[in-house]
């Protein structure tokens, strides 16, 4: 029998621009306007309104922490006024998750960015580090005394991949070069970040926080003996999982590893071994496995692990259920050979607005009807409530 320790961390992730709605002042509204995406994120799950409501079903699905983000364009709407009345807001989520007894976890830079940021070059801009230490300066100290987790950057590596090489994401920038200097100050930012928090928590006499970023893995495998496959499976490996891994670590800026884990990538394709893999409906292999070879190739950094995001788009609520229950196995067999692990979040509470992709792919353990917002909770989702509830598997 599968058991999980008494004090785990369980529940689920979501981003500010995914489910809040009517995030005017982002890039992205800017920019799903100028390219006339098809399903705009509009009022996305109006979670901005609904919050409560969300936390209650996180509650009674016995889930004891939230990952969320901070909307940085909701905080500074424009270029160095911040707006009270946000911070209050999140003030109030933060609140409303404690009174249910959900830990939060708290990103600060979940893809999105202020207008004003992005119309000044965004993450090009010489002053970038600067402007965002401003923003985590001021949000962090209004919410020091309600936050012991923070992401500081989800998934750095994702965003310059489809923001500044494959163009799919605003600036739409298809350039190595700009890719590497955003790179460098999305690097400084969490460096920058880390020292700002710390030294907040300090001054005030409150217990260190633990801070990371959520880093995305994915297994990288080779199908075949071919020298050049071998080699591309290797330095994708090496850039994309990593190299930043190794320089934050080396350089003891982070406390925990955070983890986003959904799929694998085969080179050139998945040949013989692999031709049968489940996939999402976006395509995605299924490979469970790729989390348990990543999570003891991270042992050797002897950090805790922290899985923040972990998920399926998926019409069928049992392939969902098999890919939950898949992963949380591997995640236990990882722990049985040391590893470390803190807790494990699913990706995502609600279904929401997918990006570029819009909502049509459907993540969550709570169905959304987008024309009442009515909430349906699915089968998954009484399931993975009684893990929670027992830890047992
Ligand atoms: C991102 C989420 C996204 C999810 C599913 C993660 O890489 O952090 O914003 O919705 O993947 O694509």
């Amino acid at each position: 029998m599968i058991e999980f320790p008494k004090e785990f961390l369980w529940g689920t992730a979501t981003s500010a621009y995914q489910v809040e709605g009517n995030n005017l002042n982002s890039d992205w509204w800017e920019w799903e306007k100028m390219v006339g995406l098809k399903e705009r994120s509009g009022l996305a799950c109006r979670h901005y309104e609904l919050y409560a409501e969300d936390f209650d079903l996180a509650h009674r699905l016995n889930h004891n922490a939230h990952r969320f983000s901070i909307e940085w364009s909701r905080i500074e709407p424009q270029e160095y006024q911040f707006a009270p009345k946000e911070i209050q807001h999140y003030k109030e989520i933060l609140i409303a998750l404690r009174e249910r007894n959900l830990e939060p976890i708290v990103t600060l830079h979940h893809f999105t960015l202020p207008l004003w940021f992005a119309r000044q070059n965004g993450w090009l801009n010489k002053k970038a580090q600067f402007y965002f230490l401003r923003y985590v300066e001021t949000i962090v100290s209004s919410l020091c005394p309600y936050v012991h987790y923070w992401v500081t950057i989800n998934e750095p590596l994702v965003y310059i991949y489809n923001a500044y090489i494959s163009g799919i994401w605003p600036p739409q920038e298809r350039s190595i070069f700009k890719a590497k200097i955003v790179l460098d100050n999305l690097t400084s930012a969490h460096l920058g970040a880390y020292k700002t928090i710390k030294q907040i928590y300090k001054d005030r006499g409150l217990n260190p926080p633990s801070i990371s970023i959520a880093k995305h893995l994915r297994e990288f495998i080779s199908t075949d003996n071919n020298p050049c496959h071998c080699f591309t499976a290797f330095f994708k490996d090496y850039v994309f999982n990593s190299r930043l891994l190794n320089n934050l670590i080396s350089l003891k800026y982070l406390d925990f590893i955070g983890i986003n884990y959904y799929t694998c990538e085969f080179t050139p394709g998945p040949g013989k071994k692999f031709q049968d893999i489940q996939r999402s409906n976006l395509g995605w292999p299924i490979y469970p496995g790729g989390l348990f070879y990543l999570l003891l190739r991270l042992k050797r950094y002897n950090l805790p692990i922290f899985i923040l995001e972990n998920g399926i788009s998926s019409d069928d609520d049992q392939q969902r259920w098999d890919f939950i229950s898949g992963h949380l196995k591997v995640l236990y067999e990882a722990m049985q050979q040391g590893v470390r692990i803190w807790g494990y979040l699913y990706w995502s509470l609600l279904d929401n607005f997918e990006w570029e992709k819009g909502f049509g792919p459907r993540f969550g353990l709570i169905e959304m009807d987008y024309k009442s917002y009515r909430r349906n909770i699915r089968g998954s989702a009484e399931k993975l409530a009684e893990v929670f509830r027992t830890g047992r598997l």
